[in-house]
């Protein structure tokens, strides 16, 4: 087998790249000057705790620290806020196409077509100018032309949300304000009904943008992994993020938070929650919104979720799930069959905080995807600009299958 080593199942031990944008540890705090006590987990974007951008940044400006490597200054900033706004406002490209969807179609496919059709849109995205496009460093044209796809898709992420969300209601799609923020923009766009001075509700719009910053990116997830894939055969990026898009779809990654909620509306109270344990250990049911590749003990992020739940709460009054997710959370991180495994609850609970909002349960994952669009556009231009340029992905097989044999016609097989 030449030396190959089959990777663990799901690249359980295997880096494929070496990267500069985020930073997970699962175990403990132990890689970074000691800020943690040895058992929690950290998550840094270019070095940042995810806990101190919660706490002063916003999602926009995290996005330009993970694109771009840097805390971007006011005028920077300015100029890059400005960008995606504009490229968000804009929807006569898409609006067509989103409303040739039936009218029960799950948002999150209207939302991987729709990225996909934007690439069929730019001029910029044609194939036969792809060769053309490959990005460098030095190249200060071809630079120009990765940040304006990279203006537009982190613009036109929320737009096409809003577009997917409206079209199931027959309401007409709406141009926010200027001198929104990115997530009141989103939130103008999605629920304007029609008030002449519609003002999101500022914690709301806070506590959005703050989920929005926590689910920017996550090293090299299952989606991002899709978006690199991808994007090495150098296809345009608005076709990578619209594969990135499908990959999160599934209950398994970014599906999982609107898993969730089904899962605890299954339950329904929570005296119900010791059966619905026992149906999970004999793997009758799953247990959405537990476990992780690489959080063993918990995941950083849900902390601040939880701290997000109780500021939403107050405005939009307790959801009643939330007892029997309070009863599940607590059963299983007694139950030896969990200890044991290893699951905590990850970022998935926040399907709590978004139902509180009154956002449809289908829409929950276009939540996770809208945010994400920014740690995949991260982690595309990184690798468009790496050293040595591009270079495909093609992992190789073990092949374990039949010998060598001769084809038998059809009427001699048995
Ligand atoms: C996200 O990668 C990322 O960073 C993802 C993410 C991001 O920001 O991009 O963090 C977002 O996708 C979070 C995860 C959302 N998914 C869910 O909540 C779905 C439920 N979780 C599981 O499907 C699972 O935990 C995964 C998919 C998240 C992780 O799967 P792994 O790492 O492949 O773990 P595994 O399946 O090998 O599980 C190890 C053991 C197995 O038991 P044994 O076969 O060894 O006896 O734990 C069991 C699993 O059966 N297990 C579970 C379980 N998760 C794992 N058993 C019951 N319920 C679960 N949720």
């Amino acid at each position: 087998d030449k030396g190959l080593r089959v990777s663990d199942k799901g690249f359980l031990n295997t880096a494929v790249i070496r990267s500069e944008i985020t930073y997970i540890d699962g175990e403990a705090g132990s890689s970074y000057p000691q800020r943690f006590p040895k058992s929690t987990p950290e998550a840094c974007c270019r070095g940042y705790p995810i806990e101190q951008l919660a706490l002063h940044s916003s999602h926009l400006e995290t996005a330009y620290l993970l694109i771009y490597g840097s805390l971007p200054t006011k005028s920077q900033f300015e100029v890059f806020q400005t960008e995606v706004l504009h490229h968000g406002v804009t929807h006569s490209d898409a609006a067509q196409f989103c409303r040739s969807f039936r009218y029960d179609a799950h948002p999150m496919a209207i939302l991987t077509s729709a990225f996909a059709y934007l690439g069929s849109y730019y001029a910029e995205a044609n194939p036969s100018l792809q060769g053309q496009t490959l990005f460098s460093k030095g190249d200060k044209a071809s630079l120009a032309v990765m940040d304006k796809q990279i203006y537009r898709l982190i613009g036109k992420a929320t737009t096409l949300a809003a577009m997917a969300y409206r079209v199931r209601q027959g309401r007409d799609f709406v141009t926010p304000p200027t001198g929104l923020s990115y997530t009141g923009s989103f939130l103008y766009q999605m629920d304007h009904l029609g008030e002449e001075n519609y003002t999101p509700n500022p914690i709301l719009e806070k506590a959005l943008d703050v989920l929005f910053l926590l689910h920017a990116d996550h090293e090299l997830n299952a989606s991002a992994t899709t978006v690199l894939q991808t994007g090495s055969s150098l296809v345009d990026p608005y076709s990578a993020i619209a594969a990135g898009c499908a990959s999160l779809y599934g209950p398994l990654h970014g599906g999982a938070n609107e898993a969730v909620i089904r899962m605890l509306i299954s339950i329904g109270k929570p005296e119900n929650v010791p059966a619905f344990i026992e149906a999970v250990k004999k793997r009758e049911k799953v247990l959405s919104g537990f476990g992780h590749r690489v959080y063993k003990t918990s995941d950083p992020r849900s902390f601040i979720v939880r701290k997000t739940a109780d500021e939403v709460f107050k405005i939009t009054g307790k959801d009643e799930l939330l007892e029997t997710a309070m009863a599940l959370h607590e059963a299983a991180m007694k139950d030896e069959y969990f200890i044991k495994r290893k699951l905590a609850p990850n970022v998935d609970f926040c399907g709590l905080i978004y139902r509180a909002m009154g956002f449809p349960l289908d829409f929950f994952p276009v939540l996770f995807a809208v945010p994400r669009v920014v740690g995949w556009l991260a982690h595309w231009r990184q690798m468009m600009l790496q050293e040595g340029g591009v270079k495909i992905w093609r992992p190789r097989q073990i092949y374990v299958g039949s010998g060598k044999r001769d084809y038998v016609p059809i009427n001699e097989r048995i």
